[in-house]
């Protein structure tokens, strides 16, 4: 998939990366010629989201993302880079290039027709004979024809061809079926259907399409979940669950649960913002979609190890961006559905007003790691219980908490306060040393803002990114004699994207963030943006060039040189019989 290269740079000349941030993030304080404004990629309360109007590029000096007005749409509004390439075209009110409407986003749409055709055969097979297995499923589970219809909920016949023959009798090909997972193919060539014999749950994405499916087995067995490989239009840790119709509800927050089942039973019993993440634990893309509609998560996951684990990871990402997140206990069920249908709605909604902070519910779990008649246990519990409380940012919450662990534990409540205000303090003076560093680190601009701490060979990575910031800013110095290979690079990461600007550059065709964001990762396209961070002089361009590639090639021949070397040494210990 490839836009032409004066379409995407049309598209970046009439969005200015100024104007599109602004609608997102209010921008001013100048400094220099830049704009400031609080990242709305990560939680801040000084700005160090900056956006350069000559440049055309953002970059975060706080959690070091970058790129163009392309990658900045991507990132904020969750898309991939063709769709916020047609967002971008919207807006400006540009016609999608032909050979794109032909290509890509035909297929996405006719991809996006099959799984409808799909998901209108699985609910018909309901009403048939070989439905019922299905339907009597529904029965035990109580799910009603009601919710069947809400979800779209259907049946993948226990065949090998139910599908791919009802498929390809409305039009649609064997390879369209292949592509959109819907089919596999055997080892002679033939195609069989993926889904057999599951209950199955249409993944419908917030526009309303439905992207892929979530098969369910009837009743035990493994794998309990099968759900729709990656598709063009299917990304398992981008979407939810229901949030199709959990973004409609009014009850002000999102509650997040684990099954399929859970969800739909949740969504019968009137709890209609429930959502699920699709078979992975929740992903940072799925936090920031759910925070698109609400700032407050309740978890309801499964009452077990897992259930608690995934809880604690999705706590530490829902807070990372400022969601306010509580957790159920769900006490004598091992799921809301069961908790449900053992207890009733009104013991749920009960459980959905009192359930317990995440503080709350940090100290249990830590309580239930240890066995506290037992003095070695009862210590670890201590400490850990004592480092929650010292974190705590209210001095009032401190106290309390204090006198609970306290009386937990059996000792003084003195012992554990004073405790927790040592380490206050000492958490208190890391935290202000860390800001300091981030200060002088926005103040500097260091190269690769800031990043060089994590390169392997500082020295070299400075010559690579130098490099690589001469050829982006002057593409005619590629015509160079010598200029370095790939393998050259003491950092991986440096030398992917040299090698992206290299080769473009090489078939003549430009370089900027538009048309590097299409191969280069996100977090590449970060690195790139924040290396361009640093001055350059362009009057001495060619002279820079080379003496940034003779020092790469120095530290590569150094570095060869001290791993020979260092297997010299090893050899000699080996022999001598030394240990490491
Ligand atoms: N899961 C999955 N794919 C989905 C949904 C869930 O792989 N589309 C996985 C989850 O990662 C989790 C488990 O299946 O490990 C969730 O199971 P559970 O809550 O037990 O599912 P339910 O449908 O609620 O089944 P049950 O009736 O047994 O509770
Ligand atoms: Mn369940």
């Amino acid at each position: 998939m490839a836009f032409p290269e004066n379409f995407i740079n049309e598209l970046t000349e009439r969005n200015d990366i100024v104007e599109v941030v602004s609608s997102y993030v209010r921008l001013s304080k100048k400094s220099g010629s830049n704009l400031f404004g609080l990242c709305p990629f990560h939680s801040e309360k000084t700005p160090s989201f900056s956006v350069s109007p000559d440049k055309q590029i953002y970059h975060c000096f706080g959690c070091g993302k970058g790129g163009g007005v392309i990658n900045f749409v991507m990132e904020i509004e969750n898309l991939s880079f063709p769709e916020a390439v047609e967002f971008l075209a919207k807006r400006a009110g540009m016609p999608m290039p032909e050979e794109t409407n032909d290509r890509e986003s035909r297929r996405r749409a006719r991809m996006l027709e099959l799984n409808k055709a799909a998901a209108r055969f699985f609910y018909e097979q309901l009403s048939t004979p070989a439905g019922q297995a299905a339907c009597d499923y529904m029965r035990k589970r109580k799910l009603s024809p009601a919710t069947a219809r809400n979800f779209g909920i259907g049946f993948a016949p226990d065949t090998w061809d139910s599908l791919t023959e009802a498929m390809k009798s409305q039009g649609f090909t064997e390879q369209e079926l292949a592509e959109a997972g819907l089919v596999r193919r055997g080892k002679s060539g033939g195609v069989y259907d993926t889904f057999r014999n599951r209950l199955m749950f249409p993944v419908i994405d917030v526009r309303g399409n439905v992207i892929g499916f979530s098969g369910r087995i009837l009743g035990d067995g493994e794998p309990k979940y099968m759900n729709s490989p990656e598709t063009l239009v299917f990304n398992k840790s981008r979407n939810l669950f229901a949030l199709n119709l959990a973004k409609k509800s009014k009850c002000g927050y999102i509650i997040l649960s684990e099954g399929n089942i859970d969800v739909a039973s949740l969504h019968q019993a009137g709890f209609d913002s429930a959502v699920a993440s699709l078979g992975t634990s929740l992903t940072p893309e799925q936090a920031r979609l759910i925070s698109r509609y609400t700032d407050q998560v309740v978890i309801a996951y499964d009452n077990d190890g897992a259930g608690i684990k995934a809880a604690q990871r999705a706590i530490g990402i829902l807070e990372k961006l400022d969601l306010k997140v509580k957790v159920l206990r769900l006490e004598g069920a091992k799921d809301p559905d069961e908790f449900i249908k053992l207890k009733g709605p009104e013991a749920f909604r009960k459980l959905l007003e009192g359930s317990e902070d995440q503080i709350d519910y940090r100290l249990r779990a830590v309580t239930e790691k240890y066995d506290l008649s037992s003095d070695g246990d009862k210590v670890a519990f201590l400490k850990e219980a004592t480092e929650l409380v010292a974190r705590l940012p209210g001095a009032v919450e401190r106290q309390v908490y204090a006198m609970r662990v306290a009386s937990m534990a059996g000792v003084p409540e003195s012992v554990v306060a004073d405790e927790a205000q040592r380490r206050r303090k000492r958490l208190l003076s890391s935290a202000r040393k860390a800001q300091e560093r981030e200060q002088t680190r926005v103040d500097r601009a260091p190269p690769g803002g800031g990043r060089t701490g994590r390169y392997s060979d500082p020295a070299s990575a400075a010559a690579e990114e130098g490099v690589i910031r001469l050829l982006y800013l002057e593409p005619s110095l590629i015509d160079e004699p010598g200029l370095p290979d790939t393998e050259d690079f003491s950092q991986e990461s440096l030398g992917r994207i040299y090698s992206a600007i290299r080769d473009r550059l090489r078939r003549g065709e430009s370089v900027n963030t538009a048309t590097l964001g299409e191969e280069l990762s996100g977090e590449d396209m970060s690195l790139l943006v924040s290396l361009l961070q640093k001055p350059e002089l362009l009057s001495r361009s060619r002279q820079s060039l080379h003496d940034y590639i003779n020092k790469i090639k120095e530290r590569r021949e150094e570095s060869s040189q001290s791993s020979d070397l260092r297997a010299l040494a090893n050899k000699y210990r080996e022999k001598k019989g030394y240990e490491g």
